[in-house]
């Protein structure tokens, strides 16, 4: 397929180097190194603010990173000269909102990018995209409108939509969040089985069921820095760090951790690790 491998190593699918954002005086991402291997699932924690969704962006130049690089199996979106068009079609992405045309078919939502994008011809991306529905569990929906469907399967139609443009890689940014809880597992059950399939994962999510199970490694950002990585078991399970714990004790067991205090936000200087004593 394509051996561009510079200097990231042949795994590596996402390489992120000193990743800095800014809106105006807003730093939102501070300095943010992560490597995704492929075939790898890896969730972002942290609360809302955080800077997780801006991160997901700055991988497919959604956002403009200030400084740092960010790689895409070995092409550097970062570069100036790049062609982000053809980095973004190797990308896929789903969103808290699934952003699915309203006065098209499931099929057609699926077949439209395919054809424009792609310029596959008619019957082959309505192959590829009855394939996908099939993936997702969705066959017999092909011919429904967005508005005949549940969160839960308007959500799974956006990732074989996503699927359908042949990925090597997918973003989610808490995909689940939307949804009535009585349908989120249906939409982690799709995910689950992606990821089983070797497809590499770069997840924003507050399931952390999800991310014990299925995650490689975990990553805990607050205030725009990364403040714990490490083995989902690890960070999930036996966190090192007190912000860890504070944030997995507000997320696991919402009713009985204190509230974040009013200045909890990304513009809020990113304590030392170590330097937050107190809980609460
Ligand atoms: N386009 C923008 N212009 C200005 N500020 C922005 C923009 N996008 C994000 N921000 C700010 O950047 C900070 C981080 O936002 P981001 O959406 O990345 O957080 P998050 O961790 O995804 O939060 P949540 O869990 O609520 O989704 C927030 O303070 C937000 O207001
Ligand atoms: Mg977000």
């Amino acid at each position: 397929m394509n051996a561009t491998t510079t200097g990231t190593g042949t795994g590596t699918q996402i390489e992120i180097r000193g990743l800095h954002k800014a809106f105006g005086d807003l730093e939102v991402l501070r300095g943010i190194d992560i490597t995704v291997a492929r075939g790898e699932v890896v969730c972002v924690i942290g609360p809302s603010g955080s800077g997780k969704s801006t991160l997901l962006r700055c991988v497919n130049l959604l956002e403009e990173p200030t400084s740092g690089t960010v790689s895409v199996a070995g092409t550097e979106v970062t570069d100036p000269d790049v062609d982000i068009d053809r980095v973004r079609r190797r990308i896929g992405m789903v969103f808290q909102s699934f952003n699915l045309f309203p006065h098209l078919t499931v099929l057609e939502n699926l077949t439209l990018a395919q054809r424009r994008v792609l310029r596959r011809g008619k019957a082959e991306a309505g192959r590829v995209a009855r394939a996908n529905l099939e993936r997702v569990g969705l066959a017999d929906k092909a011919s429904a409108y967005p508005a005949q469907l549940s969160g839960g399967q308007q959500q799974r139609v956006a990732i074989a939509r996503a699927l359908s443009m042949d990925p090597e890689l997918m973003l989610f940014d808490e995909p689940t969040s939307a949804l009535d809880p009585e349908l989120v597992g249906d939409v982690l059950a799709v995910m689950r089985s992606l990821a089983q399939e070797g497809m590499t994962m770069l997840v924003v999510t507050h399931e952390m069921s999800f991310a014990r199970e299925v995650a490689d490694r975990v990553v805990f950002m607050d205030g725009g820095v990364i403040v714990e990585e490490g083995p989902a078991a690890r960070v999930v399970g036996d966190p090192q760090h007190e912000r860890t714990r504070t944030f997995l004790a507000r997320v696991l067991d919402p009713a009985a951790a204190p509230a974040p205090a009013p200045g909890d936000v990304a513009a809020a200087p990113a304590p030392a690790p170590g330097d937050v004593g107190k809980d609460g």
